[in-house]
């Protein structure tokens, strides 16, 4: 371990712990990780151990690397590290760091931004923020959990992800100009927060993703929650809709409130259609207080205000009704991906994998209709079948071969689908995601 990461996680304990005014966004993400104690603060005065270094760092030795310098000690007892005389350390590191290392850390910008020209708000507004953290997330969940039964069974009802677990991100995602500028706009409006409520556009912030089955939009919302570093609460509307229909209703309240206490965060609804189309179809008059219960819920929601950006997502748009259409202020379309798409899809998911021979553009033109969720299917097919053969490298006639099997099963699904005849199920949204075949 260099001794400067050392003394730069002892001084930076050291100006926590001198000024109240920081609090944990002042800390970086990995000093963090290593502080949270399984509350959603971090108490001071912090106390650096050899272990702490340590775990920051992922490295071994953390007092071999500063026991020469003149300024500092270790209690044997407990491995604690301090300075015998602060102001060397200080001195010490002005000497030795650089405006880099000062960049990449809030509380050491606010003790020695000045004699690196750096400036501390930047620094700040760069580092990772606190509910990004998976600790943070868990510890919040947890603390709601403490509330008692009816908690309980409100996060029974959703998956929550910090950011921080989120492993596709927006770069993995093969995206049309039309998203990109969407996503572009969300994260313009999610930074300008405070300008948008002052020109009073508080209902700003209510996305619906519609596309077939397999075309990104759930990766998609995770992947921006990742990026704007946001935590991600995902529910499927048919699970809370399974229920008693009077449960529904409350099952509804309960993820938006949810979503208020998780808050700032993203709410992500799926499969949106399964309660808004039945509006008009069924009489049910329980139905309708659900379907008005939602709508409701949505209006009372705002990113501007609650600091939760809700993104729905549907793959039957024409079921919707125009009361919950007009709830979101962008439609986001995602199509089936076209070649130049699919050739794209194709290079990022092959990325890790030796393929021989390998021509992504031909294979997308050879794959017209699949969606990146079904290419994805192609890949996993081709590798199983090369590791059956004792196969770590594929080849692209692998590949090839492995499209043709895919397609010869999707018609064998869809010769099964037209012969059972088909009664009108009420369900609906009962679609087969594994298979990733299109729904017509
Ligand atoms: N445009 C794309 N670029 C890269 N990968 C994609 C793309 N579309 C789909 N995939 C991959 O396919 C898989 C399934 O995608 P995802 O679950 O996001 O689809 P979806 O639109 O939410 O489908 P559904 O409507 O069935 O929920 C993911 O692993 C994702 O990475
Ligand atoms: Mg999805």
């Amino acid at each position: 371990m260099e001794r400067l990461d050392v003394v730069e996680v002892m001084l930076t304990a050291e100006a926590y712990n001198e000024n109240p005014e920081l609090d944990e966004d002042d800390l970086p993400p990995r000093f963090r990780k290593a502080a949270w104690n399984g509350e959603r603060k971090i108490e001071r005065p912090l106390t650096v151990t050899e272990d702490f270094v340590e775990e920051v760092h992922g490295e071994e030795g953390a007092w071999e690397a500063i026991e020469e310098l003149p300024f500092t000690d270790r209690d044997t007892l407990d491995g604690t590290l301090r300075f015998t005389v602060t102001d060397l350390a200080r001195d010490w590191y002005r000497d030795q760091a650089d405006a880099d290392r000062v960049s990449l850390n809030p509380a050491l910008a606010y003790e020695f931004g000045d004699d690196f020209d750096v400036s501390y708000d930047e620094v700040v507004a760069e580092n990772r923020p606190k509910e990004a953290d998976a600790e943070w997330v868990h510890s919040l969940v947890e603390e709601i959990l403490g509330e008692g039964e009816d908690a309980e069974e409100m996060l029974e009802l959703v998956e929550i992800y910090a950011p921080a677990e989120i492993e596709q991100g927006l770069d993995d995602i093969v995206l049309t100009d039309e998203q990109e500028k969407e996503v572009e706009k969300v994260m313009k409006a999610i930074e300008h927060r405070d300008y948008l409520r002052e020109v009073g556009l508080s209902e700003i912030g209510k996305l619906l993703f519609v596309g077939p089955p397999g075309t990104g939009k759930t990766s998609t919302a995770k992947a921006l929650s990742g990026r704007l570093e946001l935590p991600f609460i995902e529910v499927k509307l048919s699970m809370i809709t399974s229920q008693y229909l009077g449960e529904t209703a409350k099952n509804v309240d309960k993820v938006f409130e949810l979503a208020k206490m998780l808050s700032p965060c993203i709410l992500f609804i799926d499969e949106f259609d399964s309660i808004a189309k039945t509006r008009d179809s069924d009489e049910h008059a329980a139905l309708k207080r659900t379907v008005n219960t939602l709508l409701k819920s949505i209006d009372d929601i705002s990113l501007v205000r609650d600091s939760v950006l809700l993104i729905g997502a549907t793959n039957h748009p024409k079921m919707l009704d125009y009361a919950a259409w007009r709830r979101f202020d962008e439609i986001v379309e995602f199509p089936a991906p076209d070649e130049e798409m699919r050739a794209q899809i194709l290079r990022i998911i092959t990325h890790d994998v030796e393929i021989e021979d390998f021509d992504a553009d031909e294979l997308a033109s050879e794959t017209e209709g699949l969606t990146g969720s079904d290419l994805r299917l192609v890949l996993r097919e081709a590798v199983l079948d090369a590791l059956t053969n004792d196969r770590t490298k594929l080849t692209h006639d692998d590949l090839v071969r492995a499209v043709e099997n895919f397609e010869k099963r999707k018609n064998l699904k869809e010769l099964d689908m037209m012969e059972e005849s088909s009664p009108i199920n009420g369900g609906g949204h009962d679609h087969d995601h594994s298979a990733g075949t299109h729904q017509h």
